[in-house]
């Protein structure tokens, strides 16, 4: 049903050698081998002998995540599984990289032409300084982490990142690997059908994936995309100009912008907070309370929080911490989003959690002929332990600003 394999070319995209191409079909085909036919295994062998051995050790059967992860980690099944899928993330990027590096003199010509072509802002400010959390450690394991510069102008982690992560999502964030940008905007069409942003904030947007669906439904707004990352956002400006869109990137840190109080009226992130830290998080918030406009919305998009799914999911999910480096990941699902936003100033009646249906398999859905509810419901499944992105869609915090504060009794 769905073609997951074909991304979508566009001029800034480095391009792939016969070679290269071979290198990177074999660590998406891995990366899919171990999610269809590996990772399956792991509840039968943790039903059958991981817990039937933590009970005689403890008294007692496993709780949590955590002791589902005592048992599970002595067991070679398990200890298989996570050293193919560690391998598998590595060569993901290993067969990009080599790519880009053989390419990166034209790829920054590229990027320097296409960017010259529009009137959409870029801005890099001199001596920026990105968070250590970003920096200290090369996040999912991608060579140069966000924020690794080598060159004037260079684009190249935004490259890596742009076929990179279309490998590691196998696809299933469509062609343009947009999938939580689109998902969020068909559940703003469809849930607030009279919303018309004049100016939408996205926050940690990397190379723009999820940014340029909010251009295009909604064109007359002034679209700002802001990352700490300086190649990504060059490579995202490049990108977007390439792809005919007139969307404005800064290097800039969500914690703490440089826009006026209320000059969004959207301001929305997909996939940032559990790169973040528990520090960064609360004035990630109170960042978007301070710049949204009486009336505004404040989305944030992920996979969903711990207490939304079971122990032995929590713990397949945890294993992006401890083998994948994502030092937040866990923590991040751990804490409650809905007080945090409503520390950040907003009321706790106007913060919720919803699901945003996958853009991806709604389409597919619809394209085989079934009806808008039917899609809807295919595209919104119970999530399924270890998916990267198929199932359950994706889970959005969702704040709203009232026009007027409410009156406390
Ligand atoms: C997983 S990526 C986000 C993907 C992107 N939103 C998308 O939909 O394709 C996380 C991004 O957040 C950025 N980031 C982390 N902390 C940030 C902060 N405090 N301010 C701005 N960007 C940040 C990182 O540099 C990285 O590019």
């Amino acid at each position: 049903m769905l073609n997951t394999f074909q991304q979508a070319d566009h001029p800034a995209l480095p391009k792939a050698s016969a070679d290269e191409a071979a290198r990177q079909e074999f660590a998406k085909s891995f990366k899919g081998f171990i999610q269809s036919t590996l990772l399956p295994g792991l509840t039968p062998v943790y039903q059958t002998r991981v817990a039937r051995k933590f009970e005689k050790k403890h008294g007692r059967s496993p709780q949590d995540r955590r002791d589902i992860r005592e048992g599970m980690v002595e067991d070679i099944y398990f200890q298989h599984y996570a050293a193919a899928n560690r391998i598998a993330q590595e060569l993901l990027w290993e067969s990009v990289n080599g790519s880009v590096d053989r390419q990166l003199p034209e790829l920054i010509e590229t990027a320097r032409r296409l960017s010259a072509t529009t009137a959409a802002r870029l801005e890099i400010p001199e001596g920026f300084q990105p968070p250590r959390y970003v920096t200290a450690l090369d996040i999912h394991c991608m060579p140069g982490g966000y924020c690794s510069e080598v060159c004037e102008d260079d684009i190249s982690v935004g490259a890596l990142y742009d076929r990179g992560v279309y490998l590691y999502s196998m696809g299933y964030t469509g062609p343009n690997n947009d999938d939580m940008g689109r998902s969020v905007v068909n559940y703003i069409k469809r849930k607030m059908p009279d919303f018309a942003p004049r100016r939408i904030l996205d926050m940690g947007c990397t190379v723009g994936h999820s940014t340029l669906p909010y251009k295009e439904l909604f064109p007359e707004a002034e679209v700002w995309g802001i990352d700490v990352g300086g190649p990504c956002v060059r490579y995202a400006h490049a990108r977007a100009a390439g792809m005919g869109f007139e969307v404005n990137f800064a290097q800039m840190n969500a914690e703490q912008t440089t826009f006026p109080d209320g000059y969004f009226d959207l301001v929305v992130s997909h996939i940032l907070l559990h790169e973040t830290s528990g520090k960064a998080m609360p004035r990630i918030f109170a960042e978007a309370h301070r710049v949204l406009a009486p009336g505004g919305w404040m989305i944030h998009a992920d996979l969903p929080p711990f207490d939304l799914m079971d122990p032995f999911t929590q713990f397949i999910l945890d294993n992006e911490t401890w083998y994948n480096n994502e030092p937040f990941w866990g923590a991040m699902r751990d804490m409650d989003q809905i007080a945090l936003a409503e520390r950040a100033g907003f009321e706790r009646s106007d913060v919720r959690f919803d699901t945003a249906p996958m853009a991806v398999m709604e389409f597919a859905a619809a394209a085989e002929g079934y009806s808008q509810e039917a899609s809807e419901a295919v595209a919104e499944r119970e999530f399924t332990a270890g998916e990267f992105a198929p199932g359950g869609g994706w889970e959005v915090l969702i704040a709203h600003k009232p026009m007027t504060r409410k009156m406390v009794a």
